[in-house]
């Protein structure tokens, strides 16, 4: 664990050195979990958008995209139930005078004991060699079975608080488990309270009657408040989906581990309405699609599980995360939730107009259930970061970070370096770029040698450099360098194009995600 902690923070180094992600306002010391993409970033992350948003809309006839305002009538909030209850629990250590979210604290124990269950399971595989069977010995060992007895002690307490809405029995498992402030090591803690985690500002003069309004915690009920305006002006028949990606705003209290929990983030999310009683089956056929769409990209197929939740929201009647290994461990990035008629009726209800539709096949009138996907496009940056980011030791004892980003998202997808700064080798760069930048984010670089040229775009995870030498100006070739394996091969300019369109090109993945 520690290993992967030195990791992470040589990554966190990395995004900021090579212009990927920077703190918010840094010359002010920066704002507590909020970020800025740089130059490489923000490339990074607007193909990560192009590859959901296509996924959705080219992919799936029935479903088409809008983008709604980040404002909303306060009341869509109170039907939401966001005004009510999107709290966080909250405790305070009174001798660290830090505040914790109370759920988190105990989810870190109960991470506790998986570690330790691991560590058994881990030393024991090492002392039996071959023969060791994990399963039996898991059933079997007496450490290993305290430990889970444990885990499954605190974990039953855990859920029942949590669906009871208990706050003072939160607190007593912080107690009785005797979990300490990280920061002041003490048990000096206060009751656990309910925190909102709406931002709000006011919109028009006070003379006039300022209103109050909400920066939207999640795009999802922009979607909502407009399913009918895209069903009619569309002509869209259940089932359809409608796609969204925009800024979601929450005052996070526990903002820690990088972009991976913000107080300003993105999220693509798309709720797709189908008939009352279909839903569970089209809750199983996105789970299904949203993994493939992840493992397209070839990070690793072991590095993404699902996490049923054991406790549902009030308006739920399913739901799963897709986790990935980030470098503190198995996080989620995406949830699909199956929230039957909730938000619609609750809309219908506060509104007082009808948003029902009327099913041409049925001949009858009835408020559509609905799957949601919901995806941070920040928390999918960090993973694929996280996945991409690696050390390597060459032949001659010299290490190369490179980003092994998927071709297809890499922020510069060509570099095109002229060997020497003369002999008209520039020029004949020139004019490469100038015909491949229509279709391709190119990078011209003639500063410093070729190899700490090719480090420089290894580190950025530019998949493909160009070298222009003397030979090229004889026969109009250039040598095309594969960022991963390092290898060369010499091909006609004229070939360029064609070779990295097919290299770069989205088209693979979809075609995966339809399989
Ligand atoms: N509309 C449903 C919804 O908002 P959620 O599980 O609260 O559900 C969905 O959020 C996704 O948004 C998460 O899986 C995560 O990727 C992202 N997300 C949520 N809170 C975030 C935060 N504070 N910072 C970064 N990403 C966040």
């Amino acid at each position: 664990m520690a290993q992967q902690e030195e990791v992470f923070k040589k990554l966190i180094a990395h995004c900021k050195e090579y212009g990927f992600v920077f703190p918010s306002s840094e010359i002010y010391d920066g704002l507590g979990a909020v970020y800025d993409y740089g130059q490489n970033g923000v490339e990074l992350k607007n193909n990560i958008k192009r590859y959901w948003w296509d996924s959705m809309v080219l992919l799936n006839e029935n479903v088409v995209g809008i983008d709604a305002a980040i404002f909303m009538h306060p009341t869509t909030w109170k039907a939401s139930g966001h005004v009510d209850a999107f709290n966080d629990p909250l405790i305070d250590n009174k001798d660290s005078k830090k505040r914790y979210r109370a759920d988190v604290l105990i989810e870190e124990l109960l991470a506790k004991y998986d570690d330790k269950i691991e560590k058994e399971v881990e030393k024991a595989a090492k002392r039996f060699g071959e023969s060791f069977d994990a399963t039996l010995f898991r059933q079997t060992n007496p450490r290993v079975q305290e430990h889970q007895a444990k885990r499954d002690e605190i974990h039953t307490r855990f859920v029942k608080a949590l669906n009871d809405n208990d706050l003072a029995e939160l607190k007593q498992i912080i107690v009785d488990y005797e979990i300490v402030c990280p920061v002041s090591g003490t048990k000096n803690w206060t009751d656990v309270r309910q925190f909102n985690l709406m931002f709000s500002t006011e919109m028009g003069s006070t003379a006039d009657g300022a209103l109050k309004i909400y920066l939207r915690p999640e795009t999802a009920q922009g979607i909502f408040v407009n399913y009918l305006n895209v069903q009619k002006t569309g002509r869209m028949k259940i089932p359809f989906g409608i796609a969204q990606i925009g800024k979601a705003f929450r005052n996070e209290i526990v903002a820690r581990q990088f972009i991976f929990r913000m107080r300003e983030f993105e999220q693509m999310e798309m709720q797709f309405f189908v008939r009352p009683g279909s839903e569970l089956e089209w809750f199983k056929q996105w789970k299904v699609t949203r993994l493939k769409w992840h493992k397209a990209l070839g990070l690793g197929d072991h590095k993404y599980r699902f996490h049923d939740h054991d406790k549902l929201a009030h308006y739920a009647n399913a739901a799963t995360d897709i986790e990935f290994e980030m470098p503190f461990g198995f996080k989620e990035v995406e949830g699909i939730h199956s929230r039957t008629d909730f938000d619609l009726s609750s809309h219908e209800k506060f509104s007082g107009k009808s948003i029902k539709y009327f099913d041409p096949e049925l001949n009858e009138s009835y408020t559509p259930f609905v799957i949601e996907t919901s995806i941070g496009v920040d928390r999918m940056f960090l993973s694929i970061m996280a996945a991409a980011y690696t050390e390597e030791i060459l032949e001659g004892g010299e290490t190369r970070v490179v980003l092994k980003i998927p071709a297809s998202l890499a922020p510069i997808k060509l570099a095109i370096l002229p060997l020497v700064k003369k002999d008209g080798l520039p020029e004949k760069a020139r004019e490469i770029m100038e015909n491949l930048k229509f279709d391709f984010k190119c990078q011209y670089d003639e500063k410093d040698s070729i190899g700490k040229r090719y480090r420089r775009q290894d580190a950025i995870g530019t998949p493909y450099c160009v070298t222009v030498d003397h030979e090229t100006l004889e026969n109009n070739t250039v040598t095309l360098r594969d960022r991963d394996t390092m290898l060369q091969e010499r091909v006609s300019i004229e070939q360029l194009s064609a070779i990295l369109s097919e290299k770069v090109s989205m088209k693979p993945l979809f075609k995966k995600i339809t399989e």
